[in-house]
């Protein structure tokens, strides 16, 4: 067993903001864990993208949503690598739609993957980084957990349920100097935004002050540095990347 690395995992890694994150961790010399759903080609090509340039990661499948695969992975990280340094709970879905129209199904599915997920990985990171008395637990949230957006009231629940989570949390775990910190995206571009018409797009960007929208490297430095020693007095933040659209 190597510890010689820091090691970080990376949930929905396989495209989008996560797949960005975990090049920005790989290249600040993170040995990084891609995880992934569904969609292995994708997490594999993530994986040699990062060999390719001189970097470490291993793919690894599980739904965020089942405990038993989370606690199972988690189990698996620790064996062959050491405990885990950084955990960044980025795995998300949003099922849009107005709340009158609201399927029980649609909210079940968009809290256990964007809420519950993120606090089944959350709280067997947490078992690993307080033996070691190290670790940073970064949460992808949204601005629309900060600010609300009709039309997503139940993704807005779950991304507002992780703040309030992640401050008890970072609560709990400062003792143990585990960090916990919160990243509120605004409009990234990424397959998850790809399905809005153009018309939807041009009033999301007069809602930006800065104007344009932002890119998965925007939100992957942010998390570099909340990864990183730098970040060492900062714990229970919700830090913005979104342009300004939330003020
Ligand atoms: N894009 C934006 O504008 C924006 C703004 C604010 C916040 N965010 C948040 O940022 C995060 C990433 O967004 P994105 O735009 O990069 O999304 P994306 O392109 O749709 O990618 C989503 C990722 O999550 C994975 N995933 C989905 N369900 C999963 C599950 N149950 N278990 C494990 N992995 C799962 C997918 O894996 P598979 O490929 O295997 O399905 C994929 O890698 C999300 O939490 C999102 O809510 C995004």
């Amino acid at each position: 067993m190597s510890e010689a690395k820091p090691n970080a995992l990376v949930t929905g890694a396989s495209r989008g903001i996560g797949a960005e994150i975990a090049k920005h961790l790989a290249r600040s010399g993170h040995l990084v864990w891609v995880n992934y759903q569904s969609n292995k080609e994708r997490a594999e090509q993530v994986v040699s993208e990062i060999t390719a340039l001189g970097g470490s990661a291993k793919s690894i499948q599980f739904n965020v949503s089942v405990s038993s695969e989370v606690d199972a992975a988690f189990d698996e990280i620790a064996k062959t690598h050491g405990p885990l340094t950084t955990l960044v709970n980025n795995a998300g879905i949003t099922i849009d739609g107005l709340l009158l129209r609201l399927k029980d199904e649609d909210l079940e599915k968009t809290l256990s993957v964007d809420l519950k997920g993120a606090i089944f990985c959350t709280r067997a990171a947490a078992k690993q980084m307080i033996r070691k008395r190290q670790g940073s637990i970064i949460q992808i949230s949204s601005v629309v957990g900060e600010m609300g957006n009709a039309g997503q009231a139940a993704y807005a629940a779950a991304k507002a349920g992780l703040i309030g989570f992640s401050k008890s949390v970072a609560k709990e775990l400062a003792s143990r100097r585990v960090r916990v910190n919160v990243v509120t995206p605004g409009f990234i571009s990424t397959e998850m935004t790809e399905s809005l018409t153009d018309v939807q797009k041009e009033a999301i960007l007069r809602g930006i002050p800065l104007g344009f929208f932002g890119s998965p490297a925007d939100v992957a430095a942010l998390v570099s540095f909340l990864a990183s020693p730098a970040s060492q007095y900062i714990t229970g933040e919700v830090i913005g990347v979104s342009g300004g659209m939330y003020i």
